[in-house]
């Protein structure tokens, strides 16, 4: 990257929430911006909201109709959707120039008590939390690392470092992120920071999903009262990426202040 050229923000699950209020932070401060996500209406009407340096590439991190018709799973290359993730890369590196900063921030919080009815909750969660992480940075690993000053980050969640009961594979998905992002950490350093983020809660809609309803129920009601807002952990990521090279925030833990 040169020193004049704007630096080039890949945003996954910019459709909402911590993911759309990321890209609207990065492009103030006068990053180009690509938000990635399936609902292509909402990530256009962003898109289109910032103007020059923000583009919207329809694209999903994994495909989970395939992992579900998939029985005899050798490889996970298998069972994720590649081919739409390499020519997101691809449109991307054309149009707005090479990716700088993968935030890997697609997720969902499917949660209740452990179960064999969730089976399709659980396998949800680790295909987009975790394999969808882990396949969107092996598609983008040759931009980031084509010249030294590229950052990954990725946003776990307090569920990643304190477990607890109707949590477990949501927990499990963030535990993984957590493992492999230090990991990684030691492997591309220092030409490629890379950045945990672990929120608490954040009003957003993740809990919308959620299919055990009377954990639902709980969730919403917990997600309605949250103080803690998308623009808040937007802040904290354009902070963390904003340090001089030499320095790399690696973790950043944060809670509501009236969070347990
Ligand atoms: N809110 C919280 O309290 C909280 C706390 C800790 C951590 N987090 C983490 O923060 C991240 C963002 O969540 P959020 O709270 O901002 O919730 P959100 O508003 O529901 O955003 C989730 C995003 O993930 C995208 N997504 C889901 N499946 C996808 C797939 N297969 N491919 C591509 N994109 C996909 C969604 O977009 P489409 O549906 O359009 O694809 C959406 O943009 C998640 O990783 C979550 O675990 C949230």
């Amino acid at each position: 990257m040169s020193s004049q050229s704007p630096r080039v923000a890949v945003i996954t699950g910019a459709s909402s929430g911590i993911g759309e209020a990321t890209p609207r932070a990065l492009h103030a401060t006068g990053y180009r911006v690509a938000l990635l996500a399936r609902r292509t209406d909402r990530i256009q009407a962003i898109a289109n909201e910032l103007g020059t340096g923000a583009l919207a590439i329809p694209a999903d991190v994994t495909d989970v109709t395939d992992v579900t018709d998939v029985t005899d799973v050798t490889d996970v290359t298998d069972v994720t959707d590649r081919d739409s993730l390499t020519a997101a890369a691809q449109q991307l590196h054309d149009e707005i120039g090479n990716t700088d900063v993968l935030i890997n921030n697609a997720g969902v919080m499917l949660l209740g008590p452990f179960s064999p009815d969730q089976r399709d909750d659980y396998r949800q969660m680790i295909d987009i939390n975790l394999l969808g992480a882990i396949t969107t940075t092996e598609v983008f690993l040759d931009q980031l690392t084509a010249s030294p000053g590229g950052d990954i980050v990725n946003i776990s969640s307090v569920a990643g470092r304190t477990a607890r009961a109707g949590n477990g594979v949501y927990a499990a998905t963030k535990w993984g992120i957590n493992g492999w992002s230090e990991s990684l950490r030691q492997e591309l350093l220092p030409d490629v920071r890379v950045t945990l983020i672990e929120p608490g809660v954040v009003a957003t809609e993740l809990p919308n999903h959620i299919t055990h309803s009377h954990t639902k129920t709980a969730i919403t009601d917990l997600y309605d009262k949250a103080t803690v807002t998308p623009e808040d952990i937007a802040e904290v990521i354009a902070y963390t990426l904003s340090r001089p090279r030499h320095l790399a925030i690696n973790e950043i833990l944060l809670r509501p202040a009236d969070q347990i």
